[in-house]
């Protein structure tokens, strides 16, 4: 069962850009977030999408804002949309943990600055992702690069995970065929004798519990989830965590760092 949020949105900072119209708020736990609300250009169902591929995300490795739902009350709501000329609906909206720190700042994304992360030996995992939760709408844009000036180091961050689990589509239309390797970036950073090792067996740790539990805390009714599309979802990660360590083994000959 859904449990009203814990975290209200209390101050509207600013708008990001993008087509789902995201916007920046403060928490009412004093963290910010880039919020998708509901009513956005992008469809409600999305909010879905990205709060349960964000747990995935988390559960496979993969450097990611953490997700949490932040609620919109209608006053505030309103206030939003008279700022940003749209109409958003108030509740539950999608909120992902703002990137953000001292002395950090955001670089353009190459495969350069990508090999220069400190954590680029994730982005295997992000591939693992990728494929497993059929993100049709990976491009450089969605990997953030945060460089913290005083110390020269940088970190990658994966983010915009609306577009997956068949984007517009029910969980119903998931199916084994979906898995493969759609992510095209920077193949140079998967190199070695078994780069994958740490993504095949992070599969494993999404059992049918930790499913049950990711999907227990979603708003089903306000962000437009049947409870047939939970069994689906469900059905589907069961069998497509298996399926997915082969259809990237047999994309192996795509990198040419792997030996
Ligand atoms: N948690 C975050 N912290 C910092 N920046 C973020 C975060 N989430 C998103 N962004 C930035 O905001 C931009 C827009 O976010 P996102 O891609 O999720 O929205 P969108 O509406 O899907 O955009 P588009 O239609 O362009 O794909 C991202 O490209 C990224 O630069
Ligand atoms: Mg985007």
């Amino acid at each position: 069962m859904f449990l009203p949020a814990e975290i209200d949105a209390l101050i509207h900072l600013g708008s990001m850009n993008g087509g789902s119209k995201p916007q920046l708020v403060l928490g009412s736990n004093g963290k910010k977030y880039v919020v998708k609300l509901m009513g956005n250009p992008h469809g409600t169902r999305i909010l879905a999408n990205e709060y349960v591929v964000g747990k995935l995300a988390s559960i496979l490795d993969v450097p990611s804002p953490s997700v949490d739902i932040v609620y919109f009350d209608q006053s505030f709501v309103n206030g939003v949309n008279t700022a940003v000329q749209h109409t958003f609906r108030a509740g539950p909206a999608f909120g992902s943990l703002y990137i953000e720190g001292e002395n950090l700042q955001a670089v353009p994304t190459n495969s350069m600055s990508m090999m220069t992360t400190s954590n680029a030996k994730k982005w295997t995992n992000a591939i693992v992702f990728d494929a497993l939760v059929q993100n049709v709408d990976l491009k450089p844009a969605h990997i953030v690069i945060m460089k913290n000036l005083s110390s020269g180091s940088s970190e990658f961050w994966h983010v915009d995970h609306g577009h997956c689990l068949g984007f517009g589509n029910s969980w119903n239309t998931l199916t084994n065929a979906g898995i493969f390797i759609r992510n095209r970036l920077y193949p140079e950073l998967v190199s070695g004798a078994n780069p994958f090792e740490d993504g095949f067996q992070k599969l494993q740790e999404i059992t049918p519990e930790r499913v049950d539990g990711i999907l227990g805390e979603l708003p089903l009714a306000e962000w437009e989830v049947p409870g047939s599309d939970m069994i689906a979802l469900s059905n589907y990660l069961a069998i497509a965590k298996d399926v997915t360590p082969n259809a990237i083994m047999r994309a192996k000959g795509r990198f040419s760092k792997w030996v």
